[in-house]
């Protein structure tokens, strides 16, 4: 009886001494970095009208985190984002070429925006998106703009706190989310005139609503959207300026507890005012998407139809 007693000791004592061993590790690792990728370079033909439609989807896409104090893409604290994975800044993407991405290559730049990975091989965790399924066309006017001098990305010199980043995306970064494969055929799409394949495209890979109406930034499948846990049927955890959680409303087509009743002007109404029908004030980080442009919002609105309905009710408290 002593003896299994001691032996089952010993083997708790073994379990435990491997779990903190596993918790040193990780702590120590952190963010793990990749071999440093071989990138293609990328030419870019610049025109004023990509450099403007880059700074359009811009707008709708990157500033909303990359906003700085100084009106430029300067970067900033991540405020909206879940204190369990830390405390983090976003990054300065002005044309600086020390504090900012001045120096990035065309192909730099695509290759992070794709898969999240530096040319150091530095890998940017979740609170960065990747934007894997974007078009060649719509990534390079984004990268055209990057490119240009629009007072937006005039170099500036703003520099960011060291990230806090926790335990749990540590975890997260070592054993779940890795870096996303950098496409090897051309991106294109679909016509406009499709309105659902069009609109589809838009709310997954052009202005990406589904990873914040979907349930969990966790449970997310970036190649294959609609795989995501709970897609669009709302409830993943963002956080309002105030820091208080707020929930991502249900924009599946159920009438109970989705937008299902809501008419095409409703929903118009709550894209480019941030107004819903009974007149509230939708609240950050839902903010009135004013350049998205009406076909944009049409496709969307088709491909919402299209969507299987989720009965899901999320505490919407405040508004
Ligand atoms: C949800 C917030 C968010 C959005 C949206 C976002 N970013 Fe970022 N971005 C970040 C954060 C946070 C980092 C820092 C990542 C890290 O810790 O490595 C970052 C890093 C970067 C970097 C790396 C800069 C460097 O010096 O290493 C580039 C380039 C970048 N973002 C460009 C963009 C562009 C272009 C868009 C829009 C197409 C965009 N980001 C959208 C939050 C965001
Ligand atoms: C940064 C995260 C985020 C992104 C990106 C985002 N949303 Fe939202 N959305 C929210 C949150 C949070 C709410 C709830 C706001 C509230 O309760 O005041 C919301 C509310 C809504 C509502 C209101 C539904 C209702 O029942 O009140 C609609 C419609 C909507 N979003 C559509 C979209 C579409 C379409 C896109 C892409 C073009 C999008 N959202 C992108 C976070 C986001």
């Amino acid at each position: 009886m002593k003896k299994a007693f001691k032996i089952l000791l010993y083997l708790i004592i073994a379990v435990a001494v491997i779990i903190l061993s596993f918790i040193a590790y990780i702590q120590i690792k952190g963010i793990p970095k990749y071999d440093p990728p071989v990138i293609k370079e990328l030419t870019i033909n610049p025109t004023p009208e990509k450099v403007e439609e880059g700074a359009r989807i811009s707008s709708l896409l990157c500033s909303n985190c990359h906003l700085g104090k100084d009106g430029r893409l300067s970067g900033g604290p991540m405020k909206d984002l879940d204190p369990s994975f830390g405390k983090v800044w976003s990054r300065n993407i002005t044309n600086h070429p020390t504090y900012g991405i001045g120096k990035w290559t065309p192909g730099e730049i695509a290759y992070f925006l794709r898969t999240g990975v530096r040319k150091d091989g530095t890998y940017a965790p979740i609170w960065m998106p990747k934007f894997t399924n974007l078009s060649d066309a719509d990534l390079e006017c984004i990268i055209c703009f990057l490119k240009s001098d629009m007072p937006m990305l005039q170099a500036s010199e703003a520099v960011h706190p060291a990230d806090q980043i926790s335990f749990l995306s540590k975890f997260l970064c070592n054993v779940v989310f890795k870096p996303m494969t950098f496409p090897d055929k051309p991106i294109v799409a679909p016509d406009t005139s499709d309105r659902v394949a069009y609109g589809k495209y838009v709310l997954q890979s052009k202005i990406e609503c589904f990873t914040c109406h979907s349930a969990d930034f966790k449970k997310l499948d970036m190649l294959v959207p609609e795989h995501s846990m709970g897609y669009l049927g709302g409830g993943n955890t963002l956080i309002d300026l105030e820091g208080r959680k707020i929930y991502s409303a249900n924009i599946t087509p159920d009438p109970v507890t989705g937008i299902g009743k809501w008419t095409y002007e409703d929903f118009y109404k709550a894209m480019k005012e941030g107004k819903r029908p009974d007149g509230k004030l939708l609240r950050y980080p839902m903010t009135p998407k004013t350049a998205m442009k009406d076909f944009e919002i049409q496709g969307i609105w088709a491909y919402l139809q299209t969507v299987p309905r989720i009965t899901n009710v999320v505490d919407r408290t405040g508004l």
